[in-house]
C-alpha cells in the first residue's frame, strides 16, 4: 500500500508533488519517487530515493537537476510488499523505451503471469515489483497506436488484483491517466490544472473540485480538464465529491509529532463525534444511517468486522450492544471472518469498522457479508471512502484526518459512534429504561471533559513510563471492556516502542501465560472501579505472587488499588460505555514515551503503514 500524487498544468508542480507526497507519507515510507515530463523536449526525466522516512527530503535536495519546463508529473510513496525497499524497486517504473512511467498502489496479483508474457515477447525488467508489468502493458498498447488513456483502458482486463494506477508517457507531456479497482483515487480539477491522489488532503493544495473515480474507469486529466471513459470505453462524467477537510487540519499545529497532536485532539473528535448525535435525554439523531426502527429492531444478530485498533473498538461495541440492545452480537478480525464461511441472512447487520474505509481485509469482509445477504453498516472516518460507498448504511466518526500511523483519536471516536450505535439500537428495540438510556448518555457526553481531564495528567503518566522505559516484555490484563483496553494498550506498545507485549483477558493467564511470569515480567492490569474490579484484583495477587511489577490502570482515589501495585495510572471514574474510552488514554502516553524514549518515529513506525490496502 503505497501513496500515489499526479499534477499537471499547475504552478511549481515539484513542490505541489513533494508536499502531496509529505501528506501521503502515512500510506507507506519506505522508499519516494517521481516522474515529470518536459513540456518542450518531451523527455521522461524520474528521480527516486529509498532512504526509509528521509526519501521524500532526498528528492526534495537532488530535484534541482529537474528540467525547469514541466508538464504532467507523478509521484509515489511506497510501503513495499513485492520487491525488497531499494531504489530499483522504488516507484515511478518505467517501460523498456523509458518513456512510459507509472506508479501503482496495491497489488496486481497475475504479475508473474504477466511478466513471463512480456518477457517472452522481449520486455526487459528492472525490477522486483508488481508494478513494473504496467508500464510494459501500456507500451505494448501504445506500441499499437493507441492514444494513453485508450491503453490503460485495454490493459485494465488484464489485470487481477487491487490497485490504484497513474502514468505518464513522453509522448504526451501535458497528460496523466489514471485508474482504479478497489483501492482509493480522487481526481481534480482548477481553471487550469488538474490533480489525482490516494486520498483527498493530498489533493486539496491543487483544488477542492474533486470527484470519484469508479472502478476500472480511465480518467485522462490535462490542465484544467478530466475526460473520464468507462470500461467499455465510453465518455461518462464524474461523480463530485464532498469535501469538508481543509489543508491545515492536516499539520502538526506546533506539537512535535503528528500522533501528539491526535492525542491532544481527542476531545475534540469525540465531541464532535457526539454532536447532533446523542442528547442528554438519551434521544439519538442517526437518521444519516438510513436504517429506521422496524429495521434495527428486526435484526436479530449484529457481527462486528475489523483490523487492528478498530477491532479492540469492536470488542467493546460488542458488549454494548448484548448489554444495552439485548441483540446477539459478536465480533471477529476481517480476515478471519472473510474466509470461515460465516453462516449470514437478511437477519444479520454486519458492521465493518475502519477509520479509512479502505483496509483490504475489512472492504473483503464487508464484500462477503453483502453476497451472504446481510446487511452491511459501515463505520469509517473518511468521508466517501471505497467502505463508505459499498455499504448499505454508513455512519461516520468526525475525527478529522488522522495521520499518525497508530490510531488515537479514530479509535476513541469509534469507540464513542458504537456506543452511540448501541444506544440508538437498544431505543428502537424498547430494550432500556428512561433512566438508563439518560444515564449512558450522560456518560457519553461527558467524554470530551474526561478525556481532557486524563490528558492533562499527561506528566503524572509520563513519569510512570519513564520508570519502565527499559521493559521487554509486557502483559497486558483486562477483563470485559477491561481487555479490549488492554488489547489496544499492548498493540500501541508493539507498534511504537518495538516490545513485547501481550494482551490477555485477565483471567486466561493461568491457562498458560502465567507460566511466563517470574520476577521482572511487566503487567499492566486494567483495574478501575467500573469493570469487574474485584475479579481483576484476584488476577492481580495470581501475578504479584510470581514477582510480576504491576502498573494499574485505576480509578481516582482508589487507594487499595493503589497498594497492589507498584504505579498507578489514574484515570476519573465515568459510567461504562466511557469507562474502556477514558482507560485507554494513559496506555497510549504510555506507549508514547516509551517509544520517545528508545529513539523510535512514533508517526511512522518501522514496518507498518496507516492504511493497509493488501491482505
Ligand atoms: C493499520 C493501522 C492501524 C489500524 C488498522 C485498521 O494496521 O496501522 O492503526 O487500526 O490498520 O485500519 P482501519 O483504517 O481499517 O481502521
Amino acid at each position: 500500500m503505497c501513496g500515489i500524487i499526479g499534477v499537471t498544468g499547475v504552478a511549481e508542480p515539484l513542490a505541489v508533488l513533494l508536499a502531496g507526497l509529505r501528506a501521503l507519507e502515512y500510506r507507506g515510507y519506505d522508499s519516494a519517487g517521481v516522474a515529470l515530463v518536459e513540456t518542450g523536449g518531451s523527455e521522461l526525466w524520474r528521480l527516486r530515493a529509498a532512504e526509509r522516512g528521509r526519501s521524500i527530503d532526498k528528492l526534495a535536495s537532488e530535484v534541482v537537476a529537474a528540467p525547469l519546463d514541466v508538464g504532467a508529473a507523478i509521484g509515489h510513496t511506497r510501503w513495499a510488499t513485492h520487491g525488497a525497499p531499494t531504489e530499483e524497486n522504488a516507484h515511478p517504473h518505467l517501460d523498456c523505451s523509458g518513456r512510459v512511467a507509472v506508479v501503482h498502489n496495491g497489488i496486481i496479483e497475475n504479475h508473474r503471469e504477466l511478466a513471463a508474457q512480456l518477457a517472452a515477447a522481449g520486455h526487459r525488467f528492472s525490477s522486483a515489483t508488481d508494478t513494473e508489468v504496467v508500464a510494459h502493458l501500456v507500451e505494448e498498447e501504445r506500441g499499437a497506436g493507441a492514444p494513453l488513456a485508450e491503453a490503460l483502458r485495454r490493459c485494465l482486463p488484464r489485470l487481477r488484483g487491487d490497485f490504484a494506477l497513474a502514468l505518464v508517457d513522453a509522448g504526451s507531456p501535458e497528460t496523466i491517466v489514471a485508474a482504479r479497482r478497489t483501492a482509493p483515487l480522487v481526481v481534480g480539477r482548477s481553471d487550469t490544472g488538474a490533480v489525482v491522489a490516494s486520498d483527498i488532503a493530498a489533493a486539496l493544495a491543487t483544488t477542492r473540485n474533486l470527484f470519484l473515480l469508479d472502478e476500472d474507469q480511465v480518467a485522462e486529466l490535462t490542465p484544467g480538464a478530466i475526460r473520464l471513459i468507462d470500461a467499455a470505453g465510453a465518455e461518462c462524467s464524474p461523480r463530485p465529491l464532498a469535501v469538508s477537510w481543509d489543508v491545515a487540519a492536516a499539520q502538526k499545529d506546533g506539537h512535535p509529532d503528528f500522533m501528539a497532536k491526535e492525542m491532544a485532539e481527542q476531545p475534540l473528535a469525540l465531541r464532535e463525534t457526539l454532536l447532533g448525535r446523542l442528547e442528554a435525554s438519551g434521544a439519538t439523531e442517526l437518521e444519516e444511517l438510513g436504517l429506521d426502527g422496524p429495521v434495527l429492531k428486526a435484526f436479530r444478530r449484529v457481527v462486528l468486522v475489523a483490523c487492528g485498533s478498530s477491532y479492540h473498538a469492536c470488542l467493546s461495541g460488542r458488549n454494548a450492544l448484548e448489554s444495552l440492545a439485548g441483540v446477539a452480537a459478536e465480533v471477529d478480525i476481517a480476515s478471519e471472518f472473510r474466509y470461515r464461511d460465516a453462516v449470514l441472512g437478511p437477519d444479520t447487520l454486519v458492521v465493518a469498522v475502519s477509520q479509512s474505509g479502505e483496509t483490504l481485509d475489512t472492504l473483503h469482509a464487508q464484500r462477503e457479508a453483502k453476497r451472504r445477504g446481510a446487511t452491511t453498516l459501515a463505520l469509517s472516518n473518511v468521508v466517501d471512502s471505497v467502505m463508505a460507498r459499498e455499504a448499505d448504511a454508513v455512519l461516520y466518526t468526525r475525527a478529522g484526518p488522522e495521520i499518525g500511523v497508530a490510531s488515537t483519536k479514530c479509535h476513541l471516536a469509534q469507540r464513542a459512534m458504537l456506543g452511540v450505535l448501541a444506544l440508538h439500537v437498544a431505543r428502537a428495540r424498547g430494550a432500556l429504561s428512561d433512566d438508563a438510556t439518560r444515564r449512558h448518555a450522560a456518560d457519553l457526553l461527558g467524554l470530551p471533559d474526561a478525556v481532557s481531564d486524563v490528558l492533562a495528567r499527561a506528566e503524572d503518566h509520563a513519569a510512570v513510563a519513564a520508570r519502565h522505559a527499559a521493559v521487554r516484555d509486557v502483559y497486558f490484563l483486562g477483563r470485559r471492556d477491561g481487555f479490549s483496553v488492554a488489547a489496544e494498550g499492548a498493540l500501541k506498545l508493539k507498534e511504537l516502542a518495538y516490545v513485547r507485549a501481550e494482551a490477555y483477558p485477565a483471567a486466561e493467564m493461568k491457562h498458560g501465560p502465567i507460566s511466563l511470569i517470574e520476577p521482572g515480567a511487566l503487567v499492566v492490569a486494567v483495574a478501575t472501579r467500573s469493570g469487574l474490579w474485584e475479579k481483576v484484583m484476584a488476577n492481580i495477587a495470581e501475578m504479584r505472587a510470581r514477582g510480576a511489577t504491576v502498573v494499574a490502570v485505576a480509578t481516582d482515589g482508589d487507594a487499595e488499588t493503589a497498594a497492589v501495585a507498584d504505579d498507578v495510572l489514574l484515570v476519573p471514574e465515568t459510567g461504562p460505555l466511557a469507562a474502556p474510552i477514558v482507560e485507554i488514554v494513559p496506555l497510549q502516553r504510555f506507549a508514547y514515551e516509551i517509544a520517545r524514549a528508545r529513539g523510535n518515529d512514533v508517526d511512522r513506525p518501522r514496518n507498518l503503514a496507516k492504511v493497509v490496502t493488501v491482505e
